[in-house]
Order: C-alpha cells, then structure tokens, then sequence
C-alpha cells in the first residue's frame, strides 16, 4: 500500500500582505474613473464558498464546458507534455484539476502537484484532500499571488502550469500582459502553459451567466464592500449598493459593478481615505474578458508561448489552449 504523503504548504505572502497590498490597491483604485476595487479580495472565506456556488448556477456554463474539454482531452494533455509537475495557479478548490491528475498519474510521469492560491483556507483543505485522493503524489502547495510570486515557483522535471476558470480574463489588459511576461519568465524551454479562457459570445447569454436569479453573484460581487469594512474599518453601507453587470463590446468583456442607490460619504480609516460616492455612481469591482481563438493564439505567441493545440467545446462557448514555452 502507498503511504499518503503529507500536504507541504508554503506561504509566500508575507503577514503584512493583505493590510499593505491591500491599501494601496484601493487607494489606486478608489482614485480612477470609474473608481474601481481590487477583485484579488473577493476571495476570503465568504467569497470562496460563494464563488463555489456560482460554479454549479445553471446560467453559469463555463465551469462545465471546460471541465468537458478537460475530460475530452486530458488524455493528449498527458501524452504531449509527459508532465511530471502540475503548477496550478488560482487553483481554488482544484475540482476540474482532478481529470488532468488523473490522466498524467495514469501516464505515470506526474510526481508533484502545485496548487497556488491567495486564499489559504481554500489551498489547505484542497491540498489535504488531493494528498488523500492520490497516495504517493506530492502535494506542495503555495499561498501566493500570481500576478507577484512566479519566480517562487517549485523548478525542475517537466512542467505543466495550469491557469483554468477563466481567470485570466479578470485581469487587466495591461495586467495580463505583464502576467504572461512574467510567466514566460519563469519557464524554462519545454514547460507548458494550460490556459482555459471563455469566449465571445451573445450578451445574452454572457448577461444571464453573471446575473443568476438566485443573486449569488450579486452577494459575490457585493462581498468586496463587507471585505473593506471588515478589514479597513470602512463604512460602506452595502445595502444602499445595487449589481449592474454589463457587456461592453468595445473591449470584449462583463463589466461587473455596483451602483450607489444614495449618495454617501464613505471612509476608509485603514487606507487612511475618505470619499463622497454620488447617488448613482458605480463602482467596478470586477472585469471577465471574453476571447477570441485568434486573439488567444496571437497574444500567446507575442509572449513567446507557442500554441500546440486548442480545444473548444461543441458549441465553441469555452477554449483550452495548451502552449509550450520555446
Ligand atoms: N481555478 C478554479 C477557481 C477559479 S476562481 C476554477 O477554475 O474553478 C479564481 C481563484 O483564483 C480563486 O480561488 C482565488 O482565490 C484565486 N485568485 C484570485 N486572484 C489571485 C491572485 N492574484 N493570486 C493567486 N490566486 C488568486
Ligand atoms: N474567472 C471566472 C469568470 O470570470 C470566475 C469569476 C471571477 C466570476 N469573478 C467573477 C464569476 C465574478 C462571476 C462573477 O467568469
């Protein structure tokens, strides 16, 4: 019988990270227009579990069409890169992770798991429980941020770096720019980027993904606000904000904000800020890019990735691009 091996769990944030980190994100963001919050504290243990539940909201289809392509494909992901460590970043609960663990531990070249998120809750009972479910893998997971730590990253053997859920949508454009230099960066020639992205698609159906009934998005997108006072001591009356989520074609993504229903004055004691928020002005929490398969393949390329494959499922809704770092 194989002994299951302990999780290893390194913390790369260091403890002032949250208070410094998050101070001056807000302070940047609080002074643009539209003012904006940084969406990387949406994730405490609140916004896990809620980010959780959106997965399994019908309207919400990404979550199953890449695990579809995932486990149409897993197979060939294993047998072109021969991977012996799995990097996952934003790794959250690792759910779809497990058929890609499962075709490279059947492939028998996978030695090491490396699960890599902010939110520490999240990472140790994922680390615990993968370290049960494949006895002999070693699980050595990172509490880090992505967009700081890849040149922390474990080195060695053949890498596959995992980047799933469509999280790279959520940067930036100027941020995902920077993050795929860095990534690029931290590989070494042979190593492979799995990058799962959503596609452009009708608003309507976009729309009703990030708008469920139910409102959990709504209370995920709402949770940033309870995250600020509860950890800046600010004052921000969140039941005087309302969601508005829209697609603007112009950049190609779901602009997710919150609109103030009165006028208040808002302070920040933590961030050392004080600011009036108009009756009807929003404040953007979140962006989710929506790509097309060119787009991926040329700004891929651009970073120095050569793209080997590219999957969609059925119904062209989502993509996963397997890409290998000449
Ligand atoms: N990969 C999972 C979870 C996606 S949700 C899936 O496909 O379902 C995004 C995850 O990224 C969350 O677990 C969140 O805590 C994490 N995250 C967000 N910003 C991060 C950052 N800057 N660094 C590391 N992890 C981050
Ligand atoms: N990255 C996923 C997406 O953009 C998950 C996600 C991040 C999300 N932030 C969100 C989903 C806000 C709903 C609302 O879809």
């Amino acid at each position: 019988m194989t002994t299951v091996r302990q999780p290893e769990v390194e913390v790369l944030l260091d403890p002032d990270w949250a208070a410094t980190s998050l101070v001056a994100d807000v302070r940047r963001g609080l002074s643009q227009q539209p003012r904006t919050l940084p969406p990387k504290w949406l994730y405490d243990d609140r916004g896990s579990d809620l980010f959780d539940q959106i997965t399994r909201l019908p309207a919400y289809y990404p979550t199953e069409r890449e695990r579809s392509i995932l486990q149409a494909h897993a197979a060939d992901i294993a047998e072109l890169t021969g991977a012996s460590m799995l990097v996952e970043l934003g790794s959250g609960t690792s759910d779809k992770t497990r058929m890609l663990l499962d075709a490279l531990w059947a492939g028998g070249t996978l030695e090491t798991f490396v699960p890599v998120d902010v939110s520490e809750g999240t990472l140790r009972s994922a680390a615990e429980l993968l370290s049960k479910t494949y006895p002999g893998l070693q699980v050595q997971g990172v509490v880090g941020d992505f967009t700081l730590h890849l040149g922390h990253l474990p080195r060695g053997g053949r890498r596959v770096v995992a980047f799933l859920g469509g999280t790279i949508g959520n940067l930036y454009v100027e941020e995902r720019a920077a993050f795929l230099g860095a990534l690029v960066d931290s590989l070494e020639p042979g190593d492979w980027l799995l990058l799962g992205t959503d596609l452009v698609k009708s608003s309507d159906r976009l729309i009703a993904a990030y708008d469920d009934p139910g409102r959990v998005t709504e209370a995920f997108i709402g949770n940033c606000l309870k995250v600020l006072n509860e950890s800046l001591g600010a004052d921000f009356d969140t039941d005087a904000f309302s969601y508005v989520p829209f697609w603007d074609p112009r950049m190609d993504r779901m602009d997710l904000r919150l609109r103030a229903e009165m006028p208040q004055r808002v302070s920040i004691p933590g961030a050392d800020v004080v600011f009036d928020v108009a009756c009807g002005e929003e404040i953007r929490v979140e962006i989710s890019t929506k790509f097309r398969p060119d787009g991926i393949r040329r700004e891929l390329a651009d970073a120095g990735l050569a793209v080997r494959k590219l999957w969609t499922d059925p119904d062209g809704d989502f993509a996963v691009t397997l890409a290998e770092r000449v």
